[in-house]
C-alpha cells in the first residue's frame, strides 16, 4: 500500500523507447513499464486497441484512470491528428496529486507532443481544455469519490492505475461495477494488468476478456462488455477450472 507522505517524491526515470516516465516514491513503482516506454506503451496497450474497436465514431467519451502525467490523454490527441479523424473527444481523467498537474507544463515530454504543447500547458494550469474538437477535464480528488459522480456515459475506460499490489482499491470489484455504472452498454476497457485478480473482478462484471499482443509490448488486456473479434479471446470459466483459489480483489480487504 502507498504511503501519501512521499507524495512529492519523484524521479525522472528515461524509458527504452526514448521517453520520460516518473518513479513514485509513493507508491514504489514507475508511472509507466520502462521496458515498454511511456509512449509506446500508451499507444499499443491503450490508444490503437482503442480506436481500432470504436472506428469511425462521431464522438467518443475516455475515461482515463488516472491522470499521471498524461501520456494516455496526450497520445490519445496525438493518435487523432496523425490520423487526420474528425472523432471529437471527451476525456474525464481522476488524479488527486494537483502539484503532478502543476508541475506537467514543463515535463521533458516526447517531440510527438509538440503540437499539443498548448493544451498540455492549459492543463497544468487550469486542469481543463476544450477546443471544437477535444474536452478534457481532470477530476480532482480521489477517484473512488470521482468516478460515481461522473454523469456522462463512456465510451473507453483506459485503466492505467498504479498495480493491484501497490494500489488495489482501483483495481477491485467494486470499482469495476462502479465503472461500468457509468459506462455505456458496449464499453471498452484497455489495461496492462493480466492478473488473475483483475481478470475476476472484469469478468464478474460482465466484461468479456482479451488478450492484447501486440509489438514490442507485454501482453496486455482488453476487456469490453460486447463481443470483440480482433483479439484472442480468454476462456475465463475454463481459467477458473485450472485456477479454483483465484479470487477478485474486494473493498472489504483494503478499507480500514
Ligand atoms: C501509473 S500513474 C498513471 C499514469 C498515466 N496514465 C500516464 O499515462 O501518465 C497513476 C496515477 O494515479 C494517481 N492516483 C493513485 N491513486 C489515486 C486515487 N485513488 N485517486 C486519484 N488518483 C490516484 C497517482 O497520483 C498517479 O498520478
Amino acid at each position: 500500500m502507498y504511503n501519501q507522505a512521499l507524495r512529492g517524491q519523484k524521479e525522472l526515470v528515461l524509458c527504452e523507447d526514448g521517453t520520460n516516465t516518473l518513479f513514485s516514491k509513493e507508491f514504489n513503482e514507475a508511472y509507466h513499464s520502462t521496458k515498454d516506454g511511456a509512449l509506446h506503451e500508451s499507444l499499443e496497450k491503450h490508444v490503437k486497441p482503442a480506436f481500432l474497436v470504436k472506428k469511425g465514431e462521431d464522438s467518443l467519451t475516455i475515461l482515463d484512470i488516472c491522470f499521471g502525467l498524461g501520456y494516455n490523454t496526450f497520445t490519445t490527441l496525438y493518435y487523432i491528428q496523425q490520423n487526420q479523424l474528425n472523432t471529437k473527444v471527451h476525456i474525464l481523467s481522476p488524479e488527486f496529486d494537483k502539484e503532478l498537474i502543476a508541475s506537467l507544463a514543463t515535463f521533458d515530454y516526447p517531440s510527438q507532443f509538440d503540437n499539443i504543447k498548448h493544451i498540455i500547458k492549459d492543463i497544468s494550469k487550469n486542469f481543463y481544455y476544450e477546443d471544437e474538437q477535444f474536452k478534457i477535464e481532470i477530476l480532482v480528488g480521489d477517484a473512488r469519490d470521482t468516478v460515481p459522480k461522473i454523469k456522462e456515459k463512456i465510451d473507453i475506460v483506459y485503466q492505467d492505475a498504479f498495480s493491484p499490489n501497490q494500489n488495489p482499491l482501483l483495481w477491485t470489484r467494486e470499482f469495476f461495477d462502479d465503472i461500468v455504472k457509468v459506462s455505456k452498454k458496449d464499453t471498452l476497457l484497455t489495461t496492462y494488468s493480466i492478473s488473475a485478480s483483475t481478470r475476476l473482478g472484469l469478468y464478474e462484471n460482465g466484461f468479456k476478456l482479451y488478450f492484447n499482443k501486440s509489438d514490442g509490448i507485454r501482453t496486455a488486456l482488453i476487456a469490453s462488455q460486447k463481443e470483440l473479434d480482433f483479439f484472442e479471446f480468454i476462456d475465463m470459466e475454463l481459467k477458473k477450472k485450472r485456477n479454483p483459489t483465484a479470487r477478485s480483489l474486494r473493498d472489504i480487504d483494503y478499507l480500514i
